[in-house]
């Protein structure tokens, strides 16, 4: 909500967590679904991305660790991501890493924002939910450049106000 207009595409690699296409709708946005297939453990192919990119693509949601596929982006393939993302200023990236910890040797984690370049164009999401089991306690931060983390407060605390005391 606080970076897409209406009619802003939102790019959701597939299969995705059920809720990324409704908040992209809730946002007014045009969810986008970007096909990944089995063969290639559900990674996505930057060539289909690059494809699937026009002038009003907005956001490309990653997840990774994935939910629902349980697979890792490898960095080569997130820094070959992030070099599509460089050649389209108005393009930003929600990434999900909300199962961060929830990953099995020998893959690791990368953080899209810490590419080259990539932290000025990324939002971070991320929370106590799966890594410790915190579900219940509604807990979750995003990490970015200060002015959208300010524009996302701004709604926020119209939406829930905020986390619990006791969170
Ligand atoms: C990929 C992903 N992101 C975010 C969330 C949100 O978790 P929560 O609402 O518990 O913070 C979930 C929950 O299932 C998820 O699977």
């Amino acid at each position: 909500m606080a970076v897409c207009s209406p009619g802003d595409e939102v790019i959701i690699p597939a299969p995705y967590w059920v809720s990324y296409p409704e908040m992209a709708r809730l946002a007014d946005a045009t969810p986008v679904i970007l096909p990944t297939h089995i063969s290639e453990n559900f990674l996505m192919d930057p060539k289909i991305l690059e494809s699937t990119i026009t002038e009003k693509s907005r956001l490309l949601i990653l997840c990774s660790p994935s939910n629902p596929t349980g697979s890792v982006y490898p960095k080569n393939l997130l820094e070959e991501i992030a070099q599509i993302v460089a050649k389209h200023p108005r393009l930003l990236v929600l990434s999900d890493e909300m199962y961060e910890h929830i990953i099995y040797s020998p893959a690791t984690h990368t953080n899209f924002a810490s590419l080259p370049g990539m932290w000025e164009r990324t939002l971070t999401v991320n929370g106590f939910s799966k890594a410790f089991a915190m579900t219940g306690w509604r807990l979750g931060y995003l990490a970015g450049p200060k002015h959208f983390i300010a524009a996302c407060g701004k709604i926020q605390s119209q939406f829930t106000s905020g986390a619990s005391s006791i969170s």
